[in-house]
């Protein structure tokens, strides 16, 4: 594995927002100002904006708040794991499922392969996001599994409520959208026999103070501080409030299953009442969509009727005449 502990050490140093000569920050680390500025070359990669101004220095384009393992651990009962830099924090619980226990956790700084459903690319700058991820241990097997991301999406969205934060929303069947735009992103991986218990790691990315606008995502998409209005965002805390839903959600759902969170999701849903299309493989179906049924499946409305449609394999889109 690379040793990331000089660009490590180096953020430390930038995170007070100030200027720093490359001379100084050498001097500190041992090295010289051409190791220096390889380094800081090194973590613009990651998605960290530096500026560099002749005379003064290097100084971080935004202040930079790291995740505090003691502080989330003092907090909360769980295994907390933080590894700055990571392939995927998902993969990461998949890898040692077999020897950490039930609601494990695993949080980043940056991750160099995060993905969402299908494999497809979660976009993972350093710092300025949450990536996230739980080991849960469910003993009622995979079957129990199903419609999982939506109690944990109906969980994310109430923990934020209860910290003050409206209007966040929910897209079938693992997004959470803030006015029409994607904010964070559910995924639900497990491994196990059928029969057995099921061993299940839930993924969460969601955007906080991400801002770039030429970054490449082929969606519309929107950040925790602009629905805050401000740059500020304690991210331990955010985490602490994640791991304290989780918890009471997941234990809920243990015991009564997806009973009452039909109700709790469609008060929450994105697209009720409005026109969507399901795309279904090579397929698209158009319809008006009427929340979720108790199996998890998005009910859509065509002239045939209402009908459940449930699987890995459907998006839902916004319908393109609203
Ligand atoms: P669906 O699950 O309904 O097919 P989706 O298009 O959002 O929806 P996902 O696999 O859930 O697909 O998420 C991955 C997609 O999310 C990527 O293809 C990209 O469009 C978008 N994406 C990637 N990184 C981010 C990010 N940090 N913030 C918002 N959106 C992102
Ligand atoms: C999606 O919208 O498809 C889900 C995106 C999930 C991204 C998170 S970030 C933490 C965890 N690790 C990953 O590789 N993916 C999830």
């Amino acid at each position: 594995m690379k040793d990331h502990s000089v660009k490590l050490r180096l953020l430390k140093m930038l995170s007070d927002g100030h200027f720093h000569s490359g001379e100084a920050l050498g001097e500190l680390l041992g090295m010289s100002r051409a190791a220096i500025s390889k380094h800081i070359q090194g973590i613009q990669q990651w998605g960290m904006d530096i500026h560099r101004v002749q005379g003064k220095g290097y100084q971080l384009a935004r202040p930079l708040m790291m995740l505090d393992e003691h502080r989330i651990r003092s907090q909360v009962t769980n295994p907390v794991e933080l590894h700055p830099i990571i392939d995927s924090t998902n993969q990461y619980l998949l890898d040692n499922s077999h020897m950490i226990s039930s609601g494990t956790v695993c949080i980043a700084e940056y991750q160099n392969k995060g993905r969402g459903r299908r494999g497809r690319h979660w976009v993972s700058p350093f710092g300025s996001n949450l990536y996230f991820s739980m080991y849960w241990r469910l003993d009622a097997g995979m079957a129990a599994a199903m419609g999982l991301s939506l109690v944990i999406g109906v969980a994310i969205v109430e923990a934020l409520e209860e910290m003050g934060l409206n209007g966040i929303k929910l897209k079938w069947p693992n997004d959470l959208y803030y006015q029409d735009r994607k904010l964070a992103g559910i995924l639900v991986e497990m491994s196990g026999q059928a029969g057995g218990a099921a061993h299940l790691v839930i993924g969460i990315g969601m955007n906080l103070i991400m801002q770039d606008e030429n970054i490449a995502i082929d969606q519309p998409w929107t950040s925790l501080s602009q629905v805050l209005g401000q740059e500020y965002i304690d991210r331990n805390q955010l985490v602490i409030k994640l791991i304290q839903a989780l918890n009471r959600s997941l234990e809920n759902y243990e015991q009564h299953g997806m009973q009452e969170f039909v109700e709790r999701w469609n008060r929450l849903d994105n697209f009720l009442g409005r026109r969507v299309h399901l795309i279904i493989g090579p397929n698209k179906i158009t319809g008006i969509e009427r929340g979720i049924d108790q199996s998890g499946g998005v009910l859509l409305e065509t002239p045939e009727g209402i009908k459940s449609y449930l699987g890995g394999e459907i998006s839902l889109r916004k319908g393109d005449d609203e």
